[in-house]
């Protein structure tokens, strides 16, 4: 059975970018589109362990800071031959807080 983790205000993430939080032992990436809709990736780049919240990211993916792998935001496929990363069910609540399950999709 998944736990949905209560990340606090959203306000944290700001439009258009990730922040990386800790959650049930695992590094989590939570994107906050320019829409403001989120995204939830693993933080660790499968090729050499880049930071993935600090990548750059559009409407779908987003691009590691390192070597520019990218990732699809849904799915975490990458679309430049990478391992994909791990994608997380994201929203947020009536209290504008990020509710994130862990247990992969
Ligand atoms: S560490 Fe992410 S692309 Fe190399």
């Amino acid at each position: 059975m998944s736990a949905g983790y209560n990340l606090g205000p959203v306000e944290q993430v700001p439009f258009g970018e990730g922040r990386a939080f800790g959650v049930d032992g695992e590094q989590v990436a939570v994107f906050r589109l320019r829409d403001g809709s989120l995204r939830a990736l693993s933080a660790v780049c499968p090729h050499k362990g880049g930071p993935i919240a600090d990548g750059t990211i559009d409407q779908s993916v987003v691009m590691c800071p390192l070597h520019q792998n990218a990732f699809k935001l849904d799915t975490g496929c990458s679309t430049t031959g990478a391992e994909p990363l791990t994608s997380y069910d994201v929203q947020m609540d009536n209290q504008r807080n990020i509710i994130l399950w862990t247990a992969a999709r």
